[in-house]
């Protein structure tokens, strides 16, 4: 078969960067293989995010750099096919028809599967609607995508919830990604056991809502729970021996039951490191946007954590500005942020969604009082990260090495706390585990030296595992 050259390009999240690694796959039986070159593709895949009008907006200048790449294969005689794909594609599928001739297949984050079929099409001069699948299907397409063609590397994401039903009323992703669906326990613990035999030392589950995992139990004798929450999918790939670490992400408040804040306590490979969004301090906001919780449920929920595993390091999302904010309610996001201490975290202005409830509230705040009430959030917060790495100089910390680091001789990777960590080490020394001195803080990083260097996992045909996780249950 000729090798034909695909080009992909991801905007947005982890979820986005996985389902991308998830349509080389399902395009390789149809002779695609990666190029890093635009210039040389076939096809030119954009896997989108709208999750702030930014990101969005990115997308159609994009689309229009590509167009004289489209012009330029015709006038040699060959076809350059351009996908859109992910949340934009979901949710502006025929304005991007619309505004970009250029562009022949638009496709949705839940019809990925499909894809195939849409290129083969695009590939025998088809255009127009029929190329357009934004469908949110009966089917999973988790049931139809070819195992992965290749590893990840020592740090592997595995997707294992999507969608959300939380409707958070500046939030677009219930409505891109469509509800909440979680997959089967025993397809996740397939997946986990063929990235760890490819490599995989740790495996980062992915949800838009992870925590509200509860996906199938694996076949088990009668009586067992029919469905399984994300703490025993986590005990569960605790098993998994050569896969050292464990972490999840995104997670909801609400979600965080009890049997999850216990794994955190005895579960030693989930890692002490939480992603847990707050977006606002103030009860009024919270209720406006429709959180389901409180500013004192979150310090509780922390502090429960924290009773759990007292070096938890957590992290979090928050929105400034959102409709209505008031500069008290605003104080009361600082005030919370110096109640719970973060070891990292993101921050972003309100940015209006067409749809979602919060586009249509009147009282918008004006750009300029979302930059300085964002700027003074920011710089609290990375106080903070930079405290909670100053902390980490002199401790010895295991660091998964990842990949190399920006200069010669360098490698990089992450603390338990997900810090980035770099350090002088050999390549031969890539996906393992070392013990790191940590010698000096950086704002975002920390440096080190290696101290030693743990064991080399033991790796155990996934084959001759393949029932571990179900005689557990
Ligand atoms: N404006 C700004 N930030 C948003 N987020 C989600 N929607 C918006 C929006 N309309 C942020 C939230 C969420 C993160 C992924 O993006 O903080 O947790
Ligand atoms: Fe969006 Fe997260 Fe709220 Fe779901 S829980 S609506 S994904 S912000």
């Amino acid at each position: 078969m000729t090798t034909k050259k695909l080009y992909i390009k991801t905007y947005g999240c982890q979820m986005n960067v996985y389902d991308s690694a998830r349509m080389a796959d399902v395009l390789a039986p149809l002779g695609y293989a990666a190029t890093e070159v635009p210039e040389q593709a076939d096809l030119i895949l954009l896997n989108t995010c709208h999750i702030r009008e930014k990101a969005s907006e990115k997308v159609f200048s994009e689309v229009g750099r590509l167009r004289p790449l489209k012009q330029a294969a015709e006038a040699a005689g060959r076809r350059l096919v351009i996908a859109v794909a992910g949340c934009v594609a979901q949710a502006e599928g025929e304005e991007i028809q619309r505004r970009a001739p250029a562009v022949d297949i638009v496709l949705g984050p839940q019809t990925y599967h499909r894809l195939p079929e849409l290129v083969r099409r695009a590939e025998g001069g088809e255009r127009g609607r029929g190329l357009v699948d934004t469908d949110f299907p009966v089917e999973s397409k988790f049931d139809f995508l070819p195992e992965e063609t290749g590893g990840q590397g020592p740090a592997a994401f595995l997707s294992v919830q999507e969608g959300c039903d939380k409707f958070c009323s500046f939030c677009v992703v219930p409505y891109t990604r469509g509800a909440e669906s979680s997959r089967p326990a025993a397809q996740v613990l397939d997946e986990a056991r063929r990235l760890v035999a490819a490599g995989a030392v740790e495996i980062t589950l992915l949800g838009q809502n992870v925590n509200a995992y509860h996906g199938e139990a694996p076949a088990t004798a009668a009586g067992a729970p029919s469905s399984w929450g994300l703490a025993r999918l986590i005990a569960a790939l605790a098993e998994i021996e050569g896969l050292e670490r464990i972490r999840y992400t995104t997670s909801h408040p609400r979600d965080m039951d009890d049997e999850l804040i216990a794994a955190h306590r005895d579960v030693p490979a989930l890692m002490p490191y939480l992603h847990l969004p707050v977006q606002a301090g103030s009860d009024r906001v919270l209720a406006a946007m429709n959180r389901k919780h409180s500013a004192d449920d979150y310090r509780r929920l922390v502090e429960r954590l924290r009773a759990a595993r007292p070096d938890l390091a957590l992290s979090g999302d928050f929105i400034v500005g959102f409709p209505g904010e008031r500069d008290q309610d605003f104080a009361q996001t600082l005030r919370l942020v110096s109640d719970v201490g973060y070891a990292q975290a993101y921050s972003f202005k309100y940015s209006t969604r067409p749809g979602t409830p919060a586009a249509a509230v009147e009282e918008q705040v004006p750009d300029p009082v979302k930059a300085e009430r964002l700027a003074m959030l920011q710089q609290l917060l990375g106080a903070q990260q930079l405290a909670f790495n100053q902390a980490s100089v002199g401790r010895r910390l295991p660091v998964l090495l990842e990949r190399a680091g920006k200069h010669a001789g360098q490698l990089a990777g992450r603390s338990p706390y997900m810090q980035s960590v770099t350090l002088e080490a050999p390549p031969r020394l890539l996906g393992r585990i070392a013990e790191v001195e940590i010698l000096e803080a950086h704002p975002n990083s920390v440096r080190g030296r290696v101290a030693a260097i743990e064991p080399e996992p033991v790796r155990v045909d996934s084959a001759a595992r393949g029932c571990a996780a179900a005689s557990a249950a």
